[in-house]
């Protein structure tokens, strides 16, 4: 029989053509080789200083392993699907090449704990990638901020006009919103860090190896504590496509505003033409095809949860093969995440905003009523009462065809004595805006400050 198994001593037949192909995870599990050889080399390392192989066996699967990482790098390196995984098709042609010493490297080590070590490592990497361009949306989320803090929109409730707000603050919004995402990412390093590696296939190795040195050449906080959950552990995972899942959720939300801003009806940004592209129909139009695919590749990520969290519910301890279904899933939100967040950054660093599209619509809508309520309270009346007057106003206001800044004082004082002639100083959309000046509110202060305290924050961080 020629199998090129590493496992074939038992088996009498060859496995089916089909089944090899079904069962093997090599065609996208390949993208872990240089975990799993930064793996290797930390497990040989320590295997040699247990004295459990030799100093000079070391130095050789080292070397070979090296010399594999190099032929893969550069594209040399033929993957095999009857080698079913990465991990035995990086053993096996380190046994070809340097012949039968490579077989000692997989001593004191099994494939369950060295795939639950690989998927560490490989998200370990992406995380920080990940972080890097969260932090670039960020970042261009308050350049737009700072360059338009004269920009007033409006704000919406159930997206109708509800009160003006800055456009800084609406981009700031945003920026709290990822800020949790990237305290969410931390944190699910914290959890991932600790190694795995040293539970053999479930039960532990009967060899003497030491797991804090492994742990320690590979940056890891600590050893996980116990075997059986160390091999079926998939949490980190979990956590990750959660994680994901709600960065999509806010880029999907910005992704819907971008859209209906750069509408005709809307006007209040223009998107590089870089992010759109055109109908083959239609010569007029510009389509914002980017923010479209992140909305709609947020479902994808969303999705890539629920298979996980399905995939792993009610597994028996220790490792079953179905968790080799965990990489597809956490591969595609790796992906799906870290392309959103990157195009996003460079598309809200060059967006146009349209700021006298923005201040016409803010003043539609008689966005300024509650500030006339929030006046007549502080003249003494109750709020509800007040809310009465303005209520009976806006539809006074509806009926003549005018806007509240519009109205005389004659016409105000119909529905209250209490107003005189300083409404006008209170119904404009700066005075509206600028009359929120509590922390978190939309005054010009307030957002300037918040804004101050994002960039000190982040210089601290760096
Ligand atoms: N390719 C496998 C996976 O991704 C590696 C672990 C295989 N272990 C085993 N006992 N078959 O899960």
């Amino acid at each position: 029989m020629s199998q090129d198994k590493l496992w074939g001593g038992r088996f009498s037949q060859p496995t089916d053509k089909f089944v090899e192909e079904f069962t093997a995870s090599i065609d996208f599990d390949q993208r872990m080789y240089r975990y799993d050889i930064q793996g290797s080399i930390a497990h040989c390392r320590m295997l040699a200083r247990q004295a459990i192989i030799a100093d000079a066996e070391a130095t050789t699967i080292i070397a070979g392993l090296e010399s594999i990482r190099a032929d893969i790098e550069a594209g040399n390196f033929e993957f095999k699907v009857s080698l079913e995984d990465i991990h035995m098709n990086i053993e096996a042609r380190l046994i070809e090449r340097i012949g039968a010493v490579g077989g000692k490297l997989h001593t004191g080590r099994s494939r369950n704990d060295q795939v639950a070590l690989d998927v560490r490592l490989y998200l370990r990497d992406e995380l920080a990638t990940i972080l890097g361009y969260l932090d670039r949306l960020q970042e261009a989320l308050l350049d737009q901020a700072a360059a338009n803090l004269d920009v007033i929109m409006p704000g919406y409730t159930h997206l109708q006009t509800a009160q003006p707000v800055l456009f800084a603050h609406h981009m700031l919004a945003y920026y709290e919103m990822l800020r949790r995402d990237a305290g969410r990412l931390a944190d699910v390093k914290k959890r991932l860090n600790y190694l795995p590696l040293g539970a053999g296939a479930l039960a532990g190795t009967t060899f003497p190896i030491d797991r804090e040195f492994v742990a320690e050449q590979l940056g890891f906080d600590g050893v996980t504590r116990n075997s059986l959950d160390s091999v079926s552990d998939r949490d980190f995972a979990v956590e990750f496509c959660a994680a994901a899942a709600l960065i999509m959720m806010h880029l999907s939300r910005l992704a819907e505003e971008l859209i209906l801003w750069s509408s005709a009806d809307f006007h209040f940004i223009d998107l590089s033409d870089a992010f759109c592209t055109g109908s083959s129909i239609m010569p007029q139009k510009k389509n914002p095809d980017v923010p479209e695919l992140v909305r709609g590749k947020t479902g994808r990520v969303y999705g890539n949860l629920i298979s996980l969290l399905t995939l792993m519910k009610s597994l028996p301890l220790a490792y079953n093969k179905d968790m080799q279904e965990d990489k597809e899933p956490l591969f595609d939100s790796i992906d799906t995440v870290k392309g959103s967040l990157k195009v996003f950054a460079d598309m809200i660093a060059q967006m146009a905003v349209r700021a006298a599209e923005m201040r016409i619509a803010a003043a539609r809508g008689f966005s300024t009523a509650t500030d006339v309520a929030d006046y007549c309270v502080r003249k003494g009346l109750p709020f509800r009462q007040a809310h009465e007057v303005v209520g009976k106003t806006v539809r006074y206001c509806i009926e003549q065809g005018k806007d509240i800044p519009e109205l005389s004082l004659a016409e105000f004082r119909q529905f209250s004595p209490l107003i005189e002639a300083d409404i006008y100083d209170f119904v404009t959309l700066e005075a509206s805006v600028n009359a929120r000046r509590a922390t978190g509110g939309t005054a010009r202060e307030a957002v300037e400050r918040e804004l101050k305290r994002a960039r000190d924050e982040r210089r601290n961080k760096s």
